[in-house]
């Protein structure tokens, strides 16, 4: 495999300055959400220059690619998603978005690149490999319900033993690695608040009942349930994000609306967190006379690192890169990722990729109108595919 390894690497740089201007041209026509036809479009003819075998319009907008081998009897399936987000893009690089509002600000046109280069190489190597491998080209990533389980009601899933991700992360260097085993990105939910107290005078609050008061308290007390109901050795946020009431300064608004977010890791913190801020909502409301109505709507689920997939990873890593750029096991975080749903069903990892460039001052998060990549990360990217799928089924 050692020697496999720097064949592979190889065949990555050869096909780098393609790679970077398929990544170059997507960034620079960025679609969204389940509306990827131009991107799917690139995946699609890619694939079928390889003659790798192609279905379209898989969950809607998305591709997926299988070689197959005689008598393999194991899948890997590798998966890229495609869609930007709809903001605008801050930076200025010679490949800056052209679609004025919508910007590939998370590096998907760079994962999808990534996956197209290493369909190239593993065709290449096709005759070393020991297990049929599935490419999936995924839409509507950044956007819920997400684009991952409209294609599993497409069968993306089907026959497939592991799948893998990878996502670029900026506050890794490129040529850097990192895997967190387990429960690796937050279950992501949203609530929904409404106060409902009684308008009034300013001047006569015993005369209403004042939804901005119960209202901050609500926020307040909110804080306490993190700190007080979940394991301080446990993970667990709510960040009430908006509060809009009243109309002018000397009335007392009937009622007031709240949102926010609860991000958790594990089940039964999510069930119980979600408890607890209804029971504080409908204590303190009732306290001072008001009602309420409360939704909460659950997210992607938790992404979840399988220990197999996660160890299989690590020790494929470790013949990429010397140890010391892999960050393993990397700390848990309570973003979300569609992924969780195919993680949910298979085992699975999800791979964050190094693509930070301090040098070249490429230290934007995603979702950061600043954000880019240093595309130099797309080989170890590729490389890292390719010996996902290369290394799969052999002994
Ligand atoms: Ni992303």
């Amino acid at each position: 495999m050692k020697t496999l390894v720097s064949n592979i690497f190889d065949s990555c740089q050869s096909h780098f300055d393609e790679i970077v201007a398929i990544r170059r041209d997507i960034h620079m026509h960025p679609e969204l959400e389940f509306d990827v036809h131009r991107t799917a479009g690139i995946a699609a003819e890619a694939l079928e220059g390889l003659g790798v075998k192609v279905r379209t319009g898989v969950g809607k907008t998305g591709v997926v690619g299988d070689i197959e081998i005689s008598g393999a009897t194991k899948r890997i399936a590798l998966r890229a998603d495609m869609d930007a987000l709809p903001m605008q893009e801050l930076g200025n690089p010679s490949y800056k978005s052209k679609v004025d509002g919508k910007a590939h600000m998370c590096g998907h046109d760079a994962h999808t690149a990534m996956l197209i280069g290493a369909a190239r190489v593993i065709s290449q190597f096709k005759d070393e490999l020991k297990a049929n491998v599935r490419f999936i080209f995924q839409p509507s990533e950044e956007k819920f319900p997400g684009g991952a389980p409209a294609m599993m009601e497409d069968g993306v899933l089907e026959g497939v033993d592991e799948i893998y991700g990878l996502h670029v992360w900026p506050l890794l260097e490129a040529g850097q690695f990192a895997i967190c085993p387990g429960p690796a990105l937050g279950q992501p939910d949203v609530f929904e608040v409404e106060i409902k107290g009684k308008g009034g005078h300013a001047a006569f609050p015993h005369l209403a009942i004042d939804p901005i008061l119960i209202g901050s308290q609500f926020v307040t007390v909110l804080q306490s349930i993190v700190a007080r109901n979940v394991d301080p050795l446990e993970s667990a946020v709510i960040s009430v994000t908006q509060f809009h009431g009243g109309t002018t300064d000397n009335v007392i608004p009937p009622s007031v609306k709240l949102t926010g977010t609860v991000r958790t890791l594990k089940k039964d913190i999510q069930v119980s967190v979600r408890e607890k801020i209804e029971n504080v909502l409908s204590g303190m409301t009732s306290a001072y006379g008001a009602s309420y109505n409360f939704s909460y709507q659950e997210g992607y689920p938790v992404t979840y690192n399988h220990e197999s997939c996660a160890t299989n990873a690590f020790s494929i890593m470790k013949m990429l890169v010397d140890e010391g750029n892999i960050s393993y096991p990397y700390p848990p975080l309570l973003g979300g990722e569609d992924f969780g749903y195919y993680s949910q069903k298979i085992p699975a990892c999800f791979i964050f990729l190094g693509a930070g460039n301090k040098e070249k001052g490429i230290v934007n998060m995603c979702h950061d109108p600043r954000f880019d990549v240093d595309e130099k990360c797309m080989i170890y990217g590729m490389a890292m595919h390719v010996s996902l799928a290369l290394s799969f089924a052999r002994d």
